[in-house]
């Protein structure tokens, strides 16, 4: 029986044959997330210029009350998180719902186990009201929770921008997975980043202290060791460009010289010419009322929409009716 590392290692090795002998080349985003991609996005969420994390966690704060108290209705609320990770962010919310019915059980969803060890370790020893039950697996498969009891309803939160990571019709189609999981006054609080000024956007990512080229270019790192591979990081460029027509942010590494890379577990030789760029990231900024339209169009009644003064970041809460 294939274990969820032999699973990992056969998704990886497919993707990866499949980006860098497609033109032009590619590679899925979700490669980032190994132990050291992991640590440094963390490092990426606190740097100045990444504003994402900073002003949701200000909304967060600031609503925190009212998100719980309207999820909740007149029933007890149980909190599930999508692609928890550290799950930081979460505390917020989980602080309000425990003074709001003295206990709270949280269910954060997450294929790295150490983070999920992380954040049951760091909410239990620093919320004692919180129940940290932690399920490990690929949400984007579907959320595998046990039922709510009676008079219980569930919060999911998918929160971080995470969904900004994919294209409409995968944002639509994951949606509709949770949905399908989710009984009648549920909920999901969807964060989103939202389309601004050029500027910002870049510098988010394509930081000054060049963290956000470390990760993007991290990505190598990993496939060396995984597969066996001989990239030579430094011979790839950190791009990040605004796509305006497509609402997004996307990022690349270009190769600086021409070159040919040997991934041996593939049997794969690659030649990259002089500023050929292998496209690794999308992230796409959110226009106003598109996050409700798109509760809407996947069973969700949208209920209320929370954003920052400057309108950079919106927190939407969508409940089944
Ligand atoms: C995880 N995700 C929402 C981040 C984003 O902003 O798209 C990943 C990231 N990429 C570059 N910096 C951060």
């Amino acid at each position: 029986m294939l274990t969820d590392d032999d699973f990992l290692a056969v998704r990886i090795a497919a993707a990866v044959r499949l980006g860098l002998t497609s033109y032009p080349k590619w590679l899925p985003s979700w490669l980032f997330y190994d132990e050291a991609g992991s640590r440094l996005f963390e490092r990426i969420t606190d740097l100045p210029e990444y504003y994402l994390t900073r002003t949701e966690r200000g909304i967060l704060k600031a609503h925190a009350t009212e998100m719980i108290t309207i999820a909740a209705g007149p029933e007890r609320l149980r909190i599930a998180e999508m692609g928890a990770g550290t799950a930081q962010k979460t505390m917020v919310l989980l602080e309000a719902a425990v003074r709001r019915q003295g206990e709270v059980l949280y269910e954060p969803v997450d294929v790295s186990d150490s983070a999920l060890a992380a954040a049951k370790a760091r909410i239990e020893r620093e919320l004692k009201r919180v129940v940290v039950r932690p399920r490990h697996g690929d949400y984007t498969m579907g959320l595998d929770l046990e039922p709510t009891g009676q008079r219980e309803r569930r919060l999911v939160l998918y929160i971080g921008s995470s969904i900004g990571n994919f294209d409409a019709e995968f944002a639509t189609e994951l949606l509709l997975v949770v949905r399908a999981g989710l009984n009648k006054g549920d909920g999901l609080l969807l964060g989103v980043d939202l389309v601004k000024d050029e500027a910002t956007l870049l510098a988010a990512y394509d930081d000054a202290a060049g963290v956000t080229a470390a990760f993007n270019r991290n990505l190598l790192v990993r496939l060396n060791r995984e597969l066996v591979a001989n990239f030579v990081p430094e011979h790839f460029a950190h791009r990040a460009v605004w796509n305006a027509a497509e609402s997004r942010m996307e990022m690349y590494l270009d190769s600086r010289v021409a070159q040919t890379v040997r991934l041996n577990m593939l049997d794969l030789t690659v030649e990259f010419a002089e500023g050929e760029p292998v496209h690794t990231e999308n992230s796409y900024k959110y226009r106003p009322g598109q996050a409700e339209a798109l509760l809407e169009s996947t069973g969700f009644h949208h209920e209320e929409t929370w954003t920052d003064a400057k309108g950079w970041f919106a927190v939407c809460l969508g409940r089944v009716e």
